[in-house]
């Protein structure tokens, strides 16, 4: 395995033998442990923005957990299980349990100080123990949040919006009475 303390800067074949769990438009996810993975990042600048996030979110269980990094890689907590996407393509519906989870998910964000506390449904993990976690974060402070548009968007997609904002209403009808009002 290769010894990631100290390490400034990542070769793209220091991953050679790795297994590739991911990839997206800013970089590529392999699993390193058992419990953890490297995110290689194309730009050095999307990096620090990840970083800034997930330092940030270090205070909260939503966040994978930070391992090291150096300026175009970060090693986290490997989450194994499935995304909400994933989840929701199956079941086609949404729990009330899952629901309050979410919420919780999106009122965390927000306490740890995201102005950008919206997230798609493939960046939200839910793990074996079935806590949720949340991933990629680079745009955690450099957009705003009035609804969780895209959260709404991913939920709609599967047809499940309106059974989730009927528990939304249920479970915490201020969030519900702010998002009906900002529509
Ligand atoms: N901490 C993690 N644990 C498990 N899988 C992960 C983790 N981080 C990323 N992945 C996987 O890699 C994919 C791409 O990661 P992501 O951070 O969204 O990359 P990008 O910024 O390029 O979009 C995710 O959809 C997920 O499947
Ligand atoms: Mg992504």
């Amino acid at each position: 395995m290769i010894d990631f303390a100290g390490k400034s800067h990542l070769n793209k074949n220091d991953l050679d033998g790795y297994k590739l769990i991911g990839d997206g438009k800013d970089g590529e996810i392999y699993q390193i442990a058992e419990d953890k993975c490297v995110k290689y990042f194309f730009k050095e600048e999307t990096q620090q923005k990840e970083l800034e996030a997930l330092k940030v979110g270090q205070s909260s269980p939503i966040f994978p957990g930070l391992y090291e990094y150096g300026d175009n890689y970060i090693v986290m907590q490997y989450v194994e299980g499935v995304s909400l996407a994933r989840h929701l393509k199956k079941e086609k519906q949404i729990s009330k349990a899952l629901t309050a989870k979410v919420i919780a998910l999106l009122q965390e964000l927000q306490r740890v100080g995201f102005t950008r506390w919206d997230t798609e449904i493939r960046h939200i993990l839910i793990a074996q123990d079935h806590q949720l976690k949340v991933i990629d974060h680079k745009r955690a402070f450099s957009t705003k949040t009035h609804i969780p548009t895209k959260l709404f968007k991913g939920l709609k997609k599967y047809d499940v919006l309106d059974e989730f904002l009927e528990y939304v209403k249920e479970l915490h009808p201020s969030s519900y009475q702010d998002w009906m009002n900002k529509k």
